[in-house]
């Protein structure tokens, strides 16, 4: 049995609806039918309260008048009035690339008149451009930029977040960007997974086998260096950017194996753009999640369903390349575990969570509950973390929304709105963000 801190952190009261998602504090994952089965607890005259420890746990979940007085004799320290909105847990953004210099506005237009994707990155733009951009930052200057990030996505009620490297594509340049998410995991009230994805573009003065060589040889010793000497412990994952012209399927295999061997869950980009097999090779070895996803086939999805391996879908980047979108609604049905995420990058500027759970729901057919899971528990579950926060349950994290609402389905119903209906943001049971 759980055992709880002596005293109550705070209380929340107030409150008309608790989507807790799941009630089991042992479920990791919904899958299958259960991700439309969320649990939600319900009161016609908004009696629902739930107190939370000194530490930051869940401790209680019931009625305003007997959680109120348990929270009085225990002094508790923080009150908040829901009045009569609904209680959620913190979102989960299961794929960003928060920290980059620069922006791409000008390949926004590009785009708009036809260019593809790999098309601007050939022609010396794309992720080139943002590499060379982020190898002159200096890492104040990309503190600064993360932290303006950070503050919009927890407005937007993101409270934890997958972060990538990536824009280096050398040893310095990566290690300085792992710095920097790290220094704000430390330092911000949200808090980070972070992910190595040296893997993510080929410099134009080197080639496939050159870079993984690096990535193998230099890149990843260096991860395990700083870990042992107690830094980067928020460096937990590594990704490729598996497809065709980039790492293709043996080179990705061989820089995730050996991320994996450096302790590090593998989680990467697979089968965006061309059907190349990376769901198959990333269930083979055992990959936690795989991003994107859109040409995955039919064996893929088999495997990804067999080997448990979260589907992190990315409807942003769908929509902003106009590529078709993922089998979302196959996968569910086979039992791969889904998960969204923002995939906020220069290319697809969008943090919100809610935007992008109604562009789930409305472009690749996922309903309203299906989309808040993918964005909560298995979200969570895809960084190693659904024992702790994606639910609201005794003993797990309060990493919690307020809505000013009287129905959770507001936060994904009002597309681009979120401001109008995201209250408070509490992380670890304290409020980060109101609205004034
Ligand atoms: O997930 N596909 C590769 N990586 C990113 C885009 C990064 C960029 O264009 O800067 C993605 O969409
Ligand atoms: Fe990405």
């Amino acid at each position: 049995m759980a055992t709880f801190a002596a005293g109550f952190g705070s209380i929340i009261f107030n409150i008309k609806q608790i989507v807790q998602v799941t009630d089991d504090p042992e479920c990791l994952f919904l899958r299958g039918e259960d991700m439309g089965k969320i649990k939600i607890l319900e009161s016609e005259n908004s009696d629902l309260a739930v107190l939370v420890d000194v530490d930051g746990v869940i401790s209680h979940i019931g009625c305003n008048s007997e959680l109120k007085a348990l929270a009085k004799s225990t002094k508790c320290r923080e009150s908040v009035d829901a009045e009569g909105g609904c209680l959620v847990p913190g979102l989960v953004d299961g794929h960003t690339h928060p920290v980059f210099a620069g922006d791409r506005v000008h390949e926004f237009a590009m785009k708009l008149a036809g260019a593809s994707y790999m098309e601007v990155q050939q022609a010396g733009g794309g992720i080139h451009f943002t590499t060379k951009k982020t190898r002159e930052a200096v890492d104040s200057e990309l503190l600064e930029s993360l932290e303006e990030i950070g503050v919009e996505m927890l407005k937007a009620g993101t409270t934890t977040l997958e972060a990538k490297s990536g824009y280096g594509l050398d040893t310095e340049t990566e290690m300085k960007m792992l710095d920097v998410i790290e220094m704000a995991n430390a330092i911000f009230p949200l808090e980070f997974s972070a992910t190595f994805c040296g893997a993510h573009a080929i410099p134009k003065d080197s080639d496939e086998w050159l870079q993984t060589e690096l990535i193998i040889n230099e890149m990843i010793p260096r991860i395990v260096e700083e870990k042992a000497n107690g830094n980067m412990t928020c460096v937990e994952n590594i990704d490729v950017f598996c497809e065709k012209g980039v790492f293709e399927v043996d080179s990705s295999r061989r820089i995730l194996m050996a991320g994996k061997s450096a302790g590090l869950r593998i989680n990467f980009h697979a089968d965006e753009l061309t059907r190349l097999g990376g769901a198959e090779m990333g269930a083979e070895i055992g990959a936690r999640a795989m991003s994107h996803l859109e040409e995955i086939s039919p064996a893929g999805i088999a495997a990804m369903a067999k080997s448990k391996s979260v589907g992190v879908l990315l409807p942003t980047t769908c929509y902003m390349l106009r590529l078709k979108a993922p089998p979302a609604r196959d996968m569910i049905d086979q039992g791969v575990i889904v998960a969204l995420g923002s995939d906020f990058n220069p290319n697809a500027f969008c943090l919100s969570m809610p935007t992008v759970m109604h562009l789930a729901c409305v472009t690749f057919k996922m309903s309203m509950p299906e989309a808040f899971v993918a964005s909560t528990l298995n979200a969570a579950y895809s960084i190693g973390r659904s024992k702790r926060i994606g639910a609201i349950t005794v003993g797990r994290q309060a990493d919690l929304i307020v809505l000013e609402a009287p129905k959770w389905e507001h936060l994904i119903y009002r597309f681009g709105c979120h401001a109008m209906v995201i209250k408070h943001v509490i992380k670890n049971g304290k409020v980060v963000f109101s609205k004034s």
